[in-house]
C-alpha cells in the first residue's frame, strides 16, 4: 500500500452519471488530496494529511509543488497504426480540391492502405509505439486502435498482430478493433456485399481464433458501405460474438440508426445526424462519440454534442487520429475546442474523455478516481483544474501514473 500526494486539487469525477448533461457544480474537487493505492487500484481518496494519520508507517510518494490530479484520459477512437502520410491531401483539400480529385491524384484512404501494406512490420510497430507515447504524454493511458488500412486477410491480420505486439511493449491499455470494413479495396474482385462476406468468412474467424480483437467497426457512408448491407453485416458479426462500433453519420445521416438498432457500443462521428435521430441515440445505450479532430482536419461542422447531451445521450469525445481526416492527435486540444463551439461544461468534457469513453470500450472501473478503480491518473502543474481546458492543450501533463506507478 502507498499514499500519493498532496495534490493541490483532485478532480475525481466520482458520482457523475453515465449519461446526459452535467454542470460544473457536480464536480467533486478535493483540496490537498491524497490517493491510497493497493495492488494497482485505488483503495481510498481523501485529504492527504488525514490519510497519512490514518495509515502510519506506509510508503509515501510525494508530489512536488502545486499539482492537480485527474483520472487518466481514454481515447476511444483512433487509427494510429498506419504507414505513410497524407499531407498532400490536406494541402489539396485546403486549396479547394474535391474528395474525388484528391482520390484521383493518389490520395484518400486507398493511399494509406498502399503505404500500410508496403511498410515493414518493424516500421509499423515503431511508428505505432511513437504515437502511443505521444498520447501517453497527453495523459491518455487507454487507447483504442483500429485496423482498416490493410483491407485483405494478410494485411488486416498484419495490422492487428502489430497492435497486439505493441500491447506487449507499452503500459497503456490498447483496445484493438477490426475495421476491415473501412472501404472495399480497389483490388478486390467483387461488389461491396461480396467484400463484407469475405470479411465474415476469411478475416473474422482468424481474428477470433488469435484473439486479435473483440470489436468490429464499419464505415457506413455513401462512399463506403450502404445502410442495409452494413446492418446485415453487423448482425452477422454479432452472431460471431463481436462487439460493434460504427463510423456513422459523418457526411450523410441514417447510419446512427443502424448503430442503435444493432446494439452498437458506440456510434462515432455524427456530424450529420438529424434531430429526429438525436433522440433515438439519446434514449439508447449506444455511446455518441464526437470526433472534433475530424471536423478540424476537414473543415466540417462539429458533432452536435450539446443537443445530444441535452437529450440525455452518453457522449464521449475521441481523437480519431488518422493520417487523412484527423492528423493532429491531440485529444485535449480538440476536446477544448469542441467545448467552445458546442458550449460544453468542463464536467461534460472531462466525462467525455474518461469514464464515458471507457464505457464505449466496454471497460468498467476506469476513468474516475473512485475506490476500486484502476489507479491510472495524471497530474498537471497548476493550481486550478480549470486551467487544463482553458489552455486548450498547451498545458502539458506533468506526471502519468498507470496502476499506481509513475511511468512518465
Ligand atoms: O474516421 N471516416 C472514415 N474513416 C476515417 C478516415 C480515415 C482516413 O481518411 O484515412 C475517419 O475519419
Ligand atoms: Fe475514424
Amino acid at each position: 500500500m502507498k499514499l500519493i500526494g498532496p495534490f493541490k486539487q483532485l478532480v475525481t469525477l466520482a458520482n457523475l452519471p453515465l449519461r446526459g448533461k452535467l454542470s460544473d457544480e457536480q464536480l467533486e474537487v478535493i483540496s490537498d488530496g491524497g490517493i491510497l493505492i493497493k495492488g494497482g487500484k485505488i483503495q481510498k481518496i481523501g485529504n492527504f494529511n488525514d490519510l497519512k494519520l490514518e495509515h502510519q508507517n506506509i510508503e509515501i510518494e510525494n508530489i512536488d509543488g502545486e499539482q492537480v490530479g485527474f483520472p487518466a484520459f481514454v481515447d476511444s477512437h483512433t487509427h494510429i497504426c498506419f504507414g505513410g502520410n497524407r499531407a498532400n491531401d490536406f494541402a489539396m483539400r485546403n486549396a479547394g480540391k474535391t474528395y474525388l480529385e484528391i482520390a484521383e491524384s493518389g490520395g484518400g484512404i486507398w493511399s494509406s492502405v498502399q503505404h500500410t501494406r508496403s511498410a515493414s512490420e518493424e516500421e509499423l510497430l515503431a511508428t505505432l509505439l511513437q504515437r502511443i507515447d505521444f498520447l501517453i504524454s497527453l495523459g491518455i493511458t487507454t487507447i483504442e486502435v483500429k485496423s482498416g488500412y490493410g483491407l485483405d486477410v494478410d494485411n488486416e491480420l498484419k495490422m492487428l498482430r502489430i497492435i497486439k505486439k505493441a500491447q506487449g511493449q507499452t503500459k497503456a491499455t490498447l483496445v484493438p478493433t477490426c475495421l476491415s470494413a473501412h472501404l472495399k479495396p480497389k483490388d478486390f474482385k467483387g461488389d461491396n456485399q461480396e467484400y463484407l462476406h469475405y470479411i465474415l468468412t476469411d478475416i473474422l474467424p482468424i481474428v477470433k481464433q488469435e484473439n486479435l480483437a473483440k470489436r468490429v467497426d464499419i464505415f457506413i457512408e455513401k462512399s463506403a458501405f450502404q445502410v442495409e448491407e452494413s446492418k446485415l453485416f453487423l448482425l452477422k458479426t454479432k452472431d460471431l460474438g463481436f462487439e460493434i462500433t460504427v463510423h456513422a453519420d459523418q457526411f450523410t445521416p441514417g447510419s446512427s440508426r443502424v448503430a442503435v438498432e444493432v446494439g452498437a457500443k458506440s456510434a462515432d462521428h455524427l456530424e450529420a445526424t438529424i434531430d429526429e435521430d438525436i433522440d433515438f441515440i439519446a434514449t439508447s445505450n449506444t455511446v455518441a462519440t464526437a470526433l472534433p479532430g475530424a471536423s478540424l482536419g476537414l473543415g466540417e461542422k462539429f458533432t452536435p454534442a450539446r443537443k445530444l447531451l441535452d437529450a440525455g445521450a452518453i457522449v464521449a469525445i475521441a481523437s480519431d487520429w488518422n493520417p487523412g481526416s484527423a492528423p493532429m492527435g491531440n485529444l485535449i486540444t480538440q476536446a477544448s475546442i469542441l467545448a467552445t463551439y458546442e458550449k460544453l461544461t468542463t464536467a461534460e468534457v472531462l466525462a467525455g474523455i474518461t469514464f464515458r469513453s471507457a464505457y464505449a470500450l466496454g471497460l468498467e472501473e476506469r476513468g474516475k478516481l473512485e475506490v476500486g478503480y484502476k489507479a491510472d491518473f495524471i497530474t498537471f502543474k497548476t493550481s486550478n483544474f480549470q486551467n487544463v481546458l482553458y489552455h486548450q492543450g498547451s498545458l502539458k501533463a506533468e506526471n502519468i501514473y498507470i496502476d499506481g506507478s509513475k511511468i512518465m
